[in-house]
């Protein structure tokens, strides 16, 4: 692999080969999503605990100190809305140029496998993939659903994370799913991280996710509003820093955000 590259991948995914991503992305689509009015004060207390912090060109130029010492991952796709005809309408928003002038780690694509425009999101993907090789930057696929949650299934986003690794992902995010997800990580020739996806009720139900998408094989987590959405995102964080990075069981990982969470540790 040429040096760059792997010096990037190196910085996003630690020693240990595991991850621990924070995107705050979901503006690009959501607008001002519940806890993100004010991104860069919702990760300032997050960000010594993740490996790196996704978000768009807006975000990063506008709510983070350019100080920062997380690699970011940029997120370069967009043009839909919530509030448009079809969330999968989406492609490359961001050049090339401004992905190195602003210094990025990776940058991050939603693909639509299986929506309206499967096909522009796939050749928009390797065109970006193309970009980004010439100069050693990372790319990380997004296998998105839009609204249709109950898409994920172990054989879909196994189809999903095969073609994003095929048309030339260096990792691929994608959905835990309970049934089969082994299959899912066994199918993809690259890193899998893990989304989240909308907020479940209770820190445990997260932390017991995250434990079995890992032995199943996942790298890590690109979690967002389970942590920052939730009462005590720091003791959340910390809780799924545990599990990656030391290990700990999803009960474990509990009792580490009990203990956060009342000041003992
Ligand atoms: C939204 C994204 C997010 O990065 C991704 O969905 C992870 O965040 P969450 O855990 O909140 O689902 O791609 O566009």
């Amino acid at each position: 692999m040429d040096w760059g590259i792997q010096n990037r991948l190196n910085r996003l995914i630690q020693k240990d080969g595991k991850a621990l991503f924070l995107p705050i992305d979901h503006g690009y689509f959501q607008g001002p999503t519940r806890k993100l009015e004010k991104p860069g004060e919702t990760i300032k207390p997050l960000v010594p605990y993740a490996d790196a912090v996704m978000m768009t060109r807006g975000v990063l130029r506008n709510c983070v100190d350019p100080s920062i010492e997380k690699p970011i991952i940029l997120r370069v796709s967009g043009g839909n809305s919530v509030v448009g005809d079809d969330l999968s309408n989406e492609e490359q928003m961001t050049s090339i140029t401004e992905i190195l002038r602003l210094n990025a780690s990776a940058v991050s694509m939603s693909i639509y496998v299986g929506g309206k425009y499967e096909h522009q999101t796939l050749k928009s993907f390797s065109r970006l993939v193309d970009q980004c090789e010439d100069y050693g930057i990372p790319t990380m696929a997004v296998t998105a659903v839009g609204r249709e949650l109950e898409k994920r299934t172990a054989r879909y986003l196994g189809l999903c994370s095969r073609i994003a690794a095929e048309l030339g992902a260096r990792v691929v995010k994608t959905y835990y799913c309970e049934e089969d997800f082994a299959k899912v990580v066994d199918g993809c020739p690259v890193p899998v991280v893990i989304a989240g996806g909308p907020k479940v009720d209770t820190a445990l139900e997260v932390f017991e996710f995250v434990y079995d998408g890992m032995q199943c094989g996942a790298i890590g987590v690109n979690l967002g509003r389970n942590i920052w959405q939730h009462q005590y995102p720091v003791a959340v964080m910390r809780g799924i820093r545990g599990i990656i990075h030391e290990n700990l069981t999803a009960k474990e990982a509990q009792q580490l955000f009990e203990e956060v969470k009342s000041g003992k540790a």
